[in-house]
């Protein structure tokens, strides 16, 4: 059956407060090192697609990191914003952030979350893969109503032919296309840049936009 949101969110403390970093990404299977290592790519791709789009002055814009984990890109991307909100369900995951001036620990619960200010971008990898279709709709809104008008969420859903339910809080979710295209519209988002992957998810045969980002605009 599929893990409901209080199943996942035990997980997570669980991994939280055992050994964190091999739940949270496939390098933390192999050291520290190959860990931030990591972090730092994915940062430099959130970076690149930024300023791909236009936004040159990042140092003077916020962005929010939605399930943040420990903090494996929000460390990296830190350096390059004035401010990066780190967003988890799990506040255990939120103590091991690290205690960099600008990094602002957040607690989300029941997918919703509040900032006392409207920013500029957000991103959010290895989260919505992990949650049922209604969370993920739920956390999409959540993250439109902390973006500036024009701002741009950057989030990791997988997109294939079928609706994958995962039947365990580590397993992998995926979205249909049009499921994506329901949840922007109640979310407020334009779809700028979406990329699919063909037919049916399987754990063997990951597709090939898989990791990639899709890129919304808050309207
Ligand atoms: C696989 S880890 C990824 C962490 C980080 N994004 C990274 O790539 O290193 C998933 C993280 O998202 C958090 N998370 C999962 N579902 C969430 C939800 N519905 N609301 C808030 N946080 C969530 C978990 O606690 C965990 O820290």
């Amino acid at each position: 059956m599929q893990p409901t949101y209080s199943e996942v969110k035990a997980g997570w403390d669980r991994a939280a407060a055992t050994d964190p970093n091999p739940a949270i990404h496939p390098a933390g299977a192999h050291g520290n090192i190959a860990y931030n290592e990591s972090g730092e790519k994915d940062s430099q791709y959130i970076i690149a697609t930024l300023l791909r789009y236009g936004f040159v002055d990042l140092s003077n814009d916020s962005i929010i990191d939605f399930g943040s984990g420990n903090g494996r890109v929000t460390k990296p991307i830190s350096h390059q914003f004035k401010k990066v909100y780190a967003v988890d369900f799990s506040y255990s995951m939120l103590q091991q952030l690290p205690q960099e001036g600008n990094i602002v620990p957040v607690l989300a619960v029941d997918n919703w979350f509040g900032l006392s200010e409207l920013v500029d971008y957000a991103f959010s990898i290895s989260v919505f893969i992990h949650n049922n279709f209604d969370s993920g709709v739920k956390v999409m809104k959540s993250i439109s109503d902390n973006l500036k008008s024009g701002g741009l969420a950057l989030l990791q859903i997988p997109i294939y032919d079928q609706n994958t339910i995962g039947q365990h809080w580590t397993d992998v979710s995926t979205w249909t296309i049009d499921q994506l295209t329901s949840a922007c519209e109640f979310a407020g988002f334009e779809m700028v840049e979406v990329v699919t992957n063909p037919g049916t998810f399987a754990y063997d045969k990951i597709g090939p936009n898989h990791h990639c980002l899709q890129v919304l605009r808050k309207l």
